[in-house]
Protein backbone atom coordinates (compact mmCIF):
# COMPACT_ATOMS: atom_id res chain seq x y z
CA UNK A 1 0.00 0.00 0.00
CA UNK A 2 0.99 3.33 -0.81
CA UNK A 3 1.03 7.32 -1.02
CA UNK A 4 0.47 8.39 -5.07
CA UNK A 5 1.62 12.03 -5.56
CA UNK A 6 0.63 13.04 -9.10
CA UNK A 7 1.83 16.06 -11.08
CA UNK A 8 1.50 16.88 -14.86
CA UNK A 9 5.42 17.01 -14.54
CA UNK A 10 8.04 17.71 -12.39
CA UNK A 11 6.95 20.38 -10.75
CA UNK A 12 5.09 17.72 -7.77
CA UNK A 13 8.67 16.57 -6.71
CA UNK A 14 8.75 19.40 -4.21
CA UNK A 15 5.74 18.41 -2.82
CA UNK A 16 6.73 14.97 -2.98
CA UNK A 17 10.40 16.10 -1.14
CA UNK A 18 8.18 17.46 1.88
CA UNK A 19 6.10 14.65 2.05
CA UNK A 20 8.96 12.08 2.21
CA UNK A 21 10.31 13.93 5.20
CA UNK A 22 6.79 14.14 6.87
CA UNK A 23 6.52 10.52 6.01
CA UNK A 24 10.02 8.69 6.04
CA UNK A 25 8.51 4.97 5.96
CA UNK A 26 5.17 5.49 4.17
CA UNK A 27 5.92 4.29 0.32
CA UNK A 28 5.42 6.70 -2.46
CA UNK A 29 4.38 6.21 -6.05
CA UNK A 30 5.27 9.26 -7.79
CA UNK A 31 3.40 10.01 -11.68
CA UNK A 32 4.30 12.97 -13.78
CA UNK A 33 2.15 12.98 -16.60
CA UNK A 34 4.96 14.57 -19.22
CA UNK A 35 2.98 12.96 -22.18
CA UNK A 36 0.78 15.35 -21.31
CA UNK A 37 2.32 18.25 -19.78
CA UNK A 38 1.77 21.08 -19.33
CA UNK A 39 -1.63 21.03 -18.06
CA UNK A 40 -2.07 24.78 -17.54
CA UNK A 41 -2.68 25.66 -21.05
CA UNK A 42 -5.46 22.47 -21.69
CA UNK A 43 -9.04 22.53 -21.54
CA UNK A 44 -11.29 21.24 -17.93
CA UNK A 45 -12.18 18.73 -19.86
CA UNK A 46 -8.49 17.25 -20.42
CA UNK A 47 -7.33 18.21 -17.26
CA UNK A 48 -10.43 15.78 -15.32
CA UNK A 49 -9.37 13.09 -17.63
CA UNK A 50 -6.07 13.37 -17.34
CA UNK A 51 -5.76 13.56 -13.85
CA UNK A 52 -8.45 10.32 -13.69
CA UNK A 53 -6.14 8.82 -15.90
CA UNK A 54 -3.08 9.44 -13.44
CA UNK A 55 -5.27 8.35 -10.19
CA UNK A 56 -6.42 5.23 -11.68
CA UNK A 57 -3.09 4.31 -12.62
CA UNK A 58 -1.72 5.00 -9.27
CA UNK A 59 -4.75 3.37 -7.27
CA UNK A 60 -3.65 0.13 -9.40
CA UNK A 61 -0.11 0.49 -8.26
CA UNK A 62 -1.69 0.02 -4.76
CA UNK A 63 -1.87 4.02 -3.66
CA UNK A 64 -4.58 4.75 -1.09
CA UNK A 65 -4.40 8.14 -0.76
CA UNK A 66 -3.50 9.95 -3.84
CA UNK A 67 -2.16 13.64 -3.50
CA UNK A 68 -2.45 16.05 -6.56
CA UNK A 69 0.69 17.76 -6.59
CA UNK A 70 -0.64 19.93 -8.91
CA UNK A 71 -2.14 23.10 -8.70
CA UNK A 72 -4.47 23.26 -12.22
CA UNK A 73 -5.09 19.22 -11.68
CA UNK A 74 -6.45 20.41 -7.64
CA UNK A 75 -8.24 23.43 -8.64
CA UNK A 76 -10.06 22.08 -12.29
CA UNK A 77 -10.46 18.12 -11.35
CA UNK A 78 -10.26 17.45 -7.79
CA UNK A 79 -13.99 18.42 -6.72
CA UNK A 80 -15.63 16.47 -9.99
CA UNK A 81 -13.68 12.70 -9.77
CA UNK A 82 -14.52 13.18 -5.75
CA UNK A 83 -18.04 13.62 -6.34
CA UNK A 84 -18.73 11.67 -9.72
CA UNK A 85 -16.02 9.39 -10.04
CA UNK A 86 -14.33 8.25 -6.60
CA UNK A 87 -17.76 6.43 -5.09
CA UNK A 88 -17.33 3.93 -7.62
CA UNK A 89 -14.18 3.43 -7.51
CA UNK A 90 -14.27 2.47 -3.86
CA UNK A 91 -16.70 -0.15 -4.47
CA UNK A 92 -14.73 -1.20 -6.99
CA UNK A 93 -11.27 -1.63 -5.25
CA UNK A 94 -13.50 -2.77 -2.50
CA UNK A 95 -10.88 -0.65 -0.26
CA UNK A 96 -11.06 3.11 1.10
CA UNK A 97 -9.50 4.73 -1.36
CA UNK A 98 -9.27 9.19 -1.59
CA UNK A 99 -7.25 11.94 -3.82
CA UNK A 100 -6.90 14.93 -2.38
CA UNK A 101 -5.48 18.58 -3.33
CA UNK A 102 -3.23 21.05 -2.32
CA UNK A 103 -4.84 24.38 -2.78
CA UNK A 104 -7.08 23.59 0.44
CA UNK A 105 -3.95 23.76 2.69
CA UNK A 106 -2.44 26.59 0.87
CA UNK A 107 -5.57 28.93 1.55
CA UNK A 108 -5.44 27.24 4.84
CA UNK A 109 -2.11 28.70 5.39
CA UNK A 110 -2.43 31.96 3.64
CA UNK A 111 -5.58 33.19 5.41
CA UNK A 112 -4.60 31.38 8.74
CA UNK A 113 -8.08 30.10 8.54
CA UNK A 114 -9.44 26.68 8.32
CA UNK A 115 -11.29 25.22 5.16
CA UNK A 116 -14.75 25.42 6.97
CA UNK A 117 -14.45 29.03 9.21
CA UNK A 118 -15.87 31.08 6.59
CA UNK A 119 -15.76 34.74 7.20
CA UNK A 120 -18.87 37.52 7.81
CA UNK A 121 -18.88 39.82 4.42
CA UNK A 122 -17.94 43.08 5.79
CA UNK A 123 -19.34 46.10 3.95
CA UNK A 124 -17.46 48.27 3.01
CA UNK A 125 -14.43 46.47 2.30
CA UNK A 126 -11.09 47.17 4.41
CA UNK A 127 -9.05 49.68 2.36
CA UNK A 128 -5.95 48.44 2.99
CA UNK A 129 -6.03 44.87 2.37
CA UNK A 130 -2.88 42.30 2.94
CA UNK A 131 -2.33 41.65 -1.25
CA UNK A 132 -1.28 38.10 -1.73
CA UNK A 133 0.50 37.84 -5.44
CA UNK A 134 -0.36 34.23 -6.57
CA UNK A 135 1.71 33.17 -9.65
CA UNK A 136 -0.03 30.14 -11.34
CA UNK A 137 -0.43 28.51 -14.45
CA UNK A 138 -3.29 29.67 -16.85
CA UNK A 139 -6.49 27.58 -16.00
CA UNK A 140 -5.37 27.63 -12.21
CA UNK A 141 -5.84 31.76 -12.66
CA UNK A 142 -8.86 31.44 -14.95
CA UNK A 143 -10.05 29.48 -12.22
CA UNK A 144 -9.76 31.95 -9.65
CA UNK A 145 -9.58 29.33 -6.81
CA UNK A 146 -7.47 31.80 -5.20
CA UNK A 147 -9.10 35.01 -5.19
CA UNK A 148 -12.53 33.34 -4.33
CA UNK A 149 -11.00 31.15 -1.41
CA UNK A 150 -9.11 33.52 0.34
CA UNK A 151 -12.60 36.23 -0.24
CA UNK A 152 -14.64 33.49 1.55
CA UNK A 153 -12.33 33.22 4.31
CA UNK A 154 -11.01 36.77 4.64
CA UNK A 155 -11.89 40.39 3.94
CA UNK A 156 -8.56 41.91 4.68
CA UNK A 157 -6.49 39.69 2.47
CA UNK A 158 -7.23 39.78 -1.18
CA UNK A 159 -5.43 37.58 -3.79
CA UNK A 160 -4.34 38.53 -7.02
CA UNK A 161 -3.48 36.17 -9.33
CA UNK A 162 -0.54 36.59 -12.71
CA UNK A 163 -1.00 33.93 -15.06
CA UNK A 164 3.08 32.54 -16.12
CA UNK A 165 1.24 30.77 -19.08
CA UNK A 166 4.66 29.26 -20.49
CA UNK A 167 7.01 28.80 -17.11
CA UNK A 168 6.11 25.47 -16.43
CA UNK A 169 6.73 24.14 -20.02
CA UNK A 170 10.45 26.14 -19.87
CA UNK A 171 11.01 24.40 -16.02
CA UNK A 172 10.12 20.90 -18.30
CA UNK A 173 12.08 21.96 -20.36
CA UNK A 174 15.14 22.59 -18.28
CA UNK A 175 15.56 26.24 -19.64
CA UNK A 176 18.94 28.17 -18.53
CA UNK A 177 18.10 29.95 -15.23
CA UNK A 178 19.13 33.21 -17.37
CA UNK A 179 16.40 33.04 -19.30
CA UNK A 180 13.82 32.10 -16.39
CA UNK A 181 15.17 34.73 -14.27
CA UNK A 182 13.97 37.64 -16.76
CA UNK A 183 10.42 35.55 -17.49
CA UNK A 184 10.38 35.59 -13.64
CA UNK A 185 11.39 39.12 -13.01
CA UNK A 186 8.24 39.99 -15.87
CA UNK A 187 5.17 38.08 -13.89
CA UNK A 188 6.32 39.67 -10.93
CA UNK A 189 6.30 43.29 -12.74
CA UNK A 190 2.69 42.27 -14.25
CA UNK A 191 1.92 41.44 -10.58
CA UNK A 192 3.12 44.39 -9.35
CA UNK A 193 1.45 46.65 -11.56
CA UNK A 194 -1.74 45.04 -11.15
CA UNK A 195 -2.25 45.48 -7.52
CA UNK A 196 -0.78 49.30 -7.23
CA UNK A 197 2.10 48.27 -5.38
CA UNK A 198 4.47 45.44 -4.45
CA UNK A 199 2.36 42.46 -2.91
CA UNK A 200 2.80 41.98 0.96
CA UNK A 201 3.27 38.26 0.39
CA UNK A 202 3.06 35.55 -2.67
CA UNK A 203 2.12 32.22 -3.33
CA UNK A 204 3.66 30.04 -5.58
CA UNK A 205 0.61 28.54 -7.23
CA UNK A 206 1.93 25.90 -9.31
CA UNK A 207 3.90 23.07 -8.46
CA UNK A 208 7.09 23.84 -10.77
CA UNK A 209 7.55 27.37 -9.52
CA UNK A 210 9.37 25.76 -6.61
CA UNK A 211 12.03 24.62 -8.66
CA UNK A 212 12.95 28.15 -8.94
CA UNK A 213 11.92 30.02 -5.56
CA UNK A 214 15.29 31.60 -5.39
CA UNK A 215 14.61 33.48 -8.63
CA UNK A 216 10.73 34.49 -7.73
CA UNK A 217 12.35 35.44 -4.53
CA UNK A 218 15.29 38.06 -5.84
CA UNK A 219 12.75 39.37 -8.11
CA UNK A 220 10.39 40.18 -5.10
CA UNK A 221 11.52 42.84 -3.24
CA UNK A 222 13.84 41.75 -0.30
CA UNK A 223 11.73 39.68 2.76
CA UNK A 224 8.89 39.56 0.59
CA UNK A 225 7.50 36.48 2.60
CA UNK A 226 6.57 33.12 0.19
CA UNK A 227 4.31 31.01 1.65
CA UNK A 228 5.83 27.28 1.32
CA UNK A 229 2.84 24.98 -0.67
CA UNK A 230 5.29 21.80 0.46
CA UNK A 231 5.01 22.49 4.15
CA UNK A 232 1.77 23.52 4.18
CA UNK A 233 0.92 20.44 2.01
CA UNK A 234 2.60 18.19 4.08
CA UNK A 235 1.34 19.42 7.98
CA UNK A 236 -2.25 19.20 6.56
CA UNK A 237 -1.54 15.54 5.32
CA UNK A 238 -0.35 14.38 8.65
CA UNK A 239 -3.08 15.89 10.29
CA UNK A 240 -5.58 14.24 7.95
CA UNK A 241 -3.47 10.45 8.20
CA UNK A 242 -3.55 10.89 12.13
CA UNK A 243 -7.06 11.34 11.60
CA UNK A 244 -8.42 8.92 9.15
CA UNK A 245 -6.24 5.44 10.23
CA UNK A 246 -7.87 3.61 7.38
CA UNK A 247 -5.71 4.95 4.80
CA UNK A 248 -2.61 2.58 4.46
CA UNK A 249 -0.01 4.48 3.06
CA UNK A 250 3.02 1.52 4.07
CA UNK A 251 5.98 1.47 5.83
CA UNK A 252 8.85 0.33 3.17
CA UNK A 253 10.01 3.33 3.07
CA UNK A 254 9.69 2.80 -0.95
CA UNK A 255 10.20 5.82 -4.24
CA UNK A 256 9.14 5.18 -7.26
CA UNK A 257 9.02 7.49 -9.88
CA UNK A 258 7.73 6.98 -13.06
CA UNK A 259 6.62 9.17 -16.43
CA UNK A 260 4.36 8.76 -19.08
CA UNK A 261 7.12 10.56 -21.04
CA UNK A 262 9.94 9.18 -22.17
CA UNK A 263 11.77 8.83 -19.45
CA UNK A 264 15.27 8.82 -18.21
CA UNK A 265 17.15 11.89 -15.97
CA UNK A 266 14.98 14.80 -15.22
CA UNK A 267 17.87 17.25 -15.99
CA UNK A 268 19.83 19.88 -14.39
CA UNK A 269 17.07 22.42 -13.12
CA UNK A 270 15.83 19.32 -11.12
CA UNK A 271 19.04 17.76 -10.04
CA UNK A 272 20.27 21.42 -8.36
CA UNK A 273 16.58 21.17 -7.11
CA UNK A 274 16.69 18.08 -5.84
CA UNK A 275 20.42 17.49 -4.52
CA UNK A 276 20.98 14.48 -6.82
CA UNK A 277 20.39 12.82 -9.84
CA UNK A 278 16.68 11.63 -10.67
CA UNK A 279 15.73 8.83 -13.21
CA UNK A 280 12.09 9.28 -13.74
CA UNK A 281 11.28 5.35 -15.52
CA UNK A 282 8.92 5.47 -18.30
CA UNK A 283 5.55 3.81 -18.35
CA UNK A 284 2.68 3.25 -20.81
CA UNK A 285 -0.89 4.75 -19.76
CA UNK A 286 -3.59 3.90 -22.68
CA UNK A 287 -4.57 6.74 -23.71
CA UNK A 288 -7.80 8.49 -22.44
CA UNK A 289 -7.88 11.32 -24.53
N1 LIG B 1 2.71 21.81 -11.63
C1 LIG B 1 1.38 22.05 -12.01
C2 LIG B 1 0.65 23.06 -11.15
O1 LIG B 1 0.94 23.11 -9.98
C3 LIG B 1 1.01 22.08 -13.45
C4 LIG B 1 1.85 22.83 -14.42
C5 LIG B 1 1.34 22.55 -15.83
O2 LIG B 1 1.38 21.39 -16.23
O3 LIG B 1 0.89 23.50 -16.50
O4 LIG B 1 -0.22 23.76 -11.59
Amino acid sequence: MALGVFDSGVGGLSIHRALAETFPAADLIYLADQAHAPYGSRSGEDIVALTRQGCEHLFARGANLVILACNTASAIALRTLQQSWLPEVRERLGRPVNILGIIVPTIEEATGKLWRDHAEPVSPRPKNVHAIAVFATRATVASRVYEIEVDKHRQDIAAFSEACTHLARLIEDDTPREVLKSVIEDHVANATRRIGRAPDEAILGCTHYEIVADLFAEALPPGTPLIHQPTAVSQALKRYTDRHLEYDIGHSAKRDFFTTGSGGLTGDLVETFWGAPLTLQPLQLTPSI
